[in-house]
């Protein structure tokens, strides 16, 4: 089937122009013998390149194109299939928009084409590239430096050591890594309900592990810091009168409503909304805060936010993973984020294992995190400190 891969990456600092032609000379080459076909468009600062060709063969000269350091920051815009080539002509043709007048620059690039319908109906992989030409899309690019360019301390102070799992409980940290803060902790149960175990016993189960989980709190858990713990959305309807023991139970753990945070996750289906919506409101109504946890993973989307407004919601790490790498994952999380900050939403970005993902969130406006890259030593949050070039 003929593919499309389209990616867009910045050139090093470290590679003279001057090589460009000989690169494309030899890339060309070897995407003949793949049967791939397409055109490298470049700015002086970014390449903006179209493969096309059998599935196989386009991916095959992808991941060379990856793996090469004379470009880095490659996030991959599209990845689909079409009927038919838009540039068919050469194996690799390098077009530098520099070398062109702006007025005639797309129709200049469009004529290198081979597509039949052009820009007519409305072709992603030609509007694409009209948005790279045009340079309309610049404010979206997120330029995030190197891995390598940061180290991870772990806190000496003592003040943010992790909390040792006990009593069943673990404690995860929310953290603001440049403001050097621990901003919340998640206290999660270890022995959570089999969500498969039939009703009502799983939501009864649920609520106990939550009841077990603010009394560690209490003991456990600074004043002035705010307690996530996570809840079945379905318990709060379930269990009869789930809002006042969760009330009660904070009152005897010596925390106070407003501290405590319940997550609920976005991916379990809510078949009684209205029993669901008043129980939310009583939540609220006590000064419990709500989160909507594993958001975009779930049925409900971005529409749920017209129904309840949580004060925080938790992006899913499966959206999150690798997000410094690919475009549908970054439009879909700039546009969380967009409408959370309408909202005054607060967002956090759970699941965090590299610090590419987390660099690109920070240069997107997230400041809060939760994930491996800050605790991975077990035993305090790692702080992140930039290295100085050289
Ligand atoms: C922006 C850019 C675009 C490239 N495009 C192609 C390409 O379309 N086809 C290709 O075979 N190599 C391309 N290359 C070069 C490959 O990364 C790689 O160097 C080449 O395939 C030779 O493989 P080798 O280095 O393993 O010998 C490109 C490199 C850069 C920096």
């Amino acid at each position: 089937m003929l593919t499309t891969v389209i990616y867009r990456s910045h050139i090093a600092d470290d590679v003279p122009i001057s090589i460009l032609p000989g690169m494309v000379g030899k890339a060309s080459a070897l995407n003949a013998s793949h049967h791939v076909t397409g055109i490298l468009l470049f700015n002086g600062t970014h390449f903006f390149q179209i493969l096309e060709g059998p599935e196989e063969g386009v991916l095959a000269v992808y991941e060379r194109i990856r793996a090469d350091r004379r470009h880095h920051n490659i996030v991959e815009l599209m990845r689909d299939y079409a009927p038919s080539r838009r540039f068919g002509n050469a194996g690799m043709e390098l077009f530098d928009l520099r070398d062109h007048d702006r007025a005639s620059l797309l129709q200049a690039v469009l004529d290198r084409g081979t597509s039949r319908y052009r820009l007519t109906y409305d072709d992603r992989g030609l509007q694409f590239l009209r948005t790279f030409v045009e340079a309309r899309e610049k404010e979206n690019y997120f330029e995030v430096p190197p891995a390598g360019s940061w180290d991870f301390i772990p806190d000496r102070t003592g003040e943010n050591d992790l909390q040792p799992a006990g009593h069943g409980v673990v404690f995860h940290p929310v953290i603001d890594p440049l403001g050097r803060k621990v901003t919340a902790l998640e206290a999660v149960p270890v022995d959570r309900p089999d969500e498969q175990v039939s009703e009502p016993g799983v939501h009864i189960a649920d609520l106990n592990a939550v009841r077990r989980v603010l009394v560690q709190a209490g003991k456990t858990c600074p004043e002035h810091l705010p307690v996530y713990v996570s809840l079945l959305p379905m318990t709060l309807v379930a269990v009869p009168d789930a809002v006042r023991i969760l009330i009660e139970e904070i009152r005897q753990a010596a925390l106070v409503p407003e501290q405590i945070i319940i997550g609920l996750s976005e991916t379990q289906v809510i078949p009684d909304v209205d029993a669901f919506s008043a129980a939310v409101r009583q939540l609220k109504a006590s000064g419990i805060g709500l989160s909507i946890d594993n958001f975009g993973d779930g049925s409900a989307g971005l529409s749920v936010l017209t129904r309840i407004q949580p004060d925080r919601i938790r992006i899913d790490s499966a959206i999150i993973r690798d997000i410094h790498l690919s475009g549908p994952r970054q439009a879909v999380v700039q546009s969380i984020i967009r409408c959370c900050s309408a909202l005054e939403i607060t967002v956090i970005a759970a699941g965090i294992a590299c610090a590419e993902e987390w660099m690109w969130l920070e240069a997107a406006g997230v400041i809060n995190f939760q994930g491996s890259l800050f605790t991975a030593n077990g035993t305090a949050v790692a702080w992140p400190e930039y290295r100085e070039a050289g």
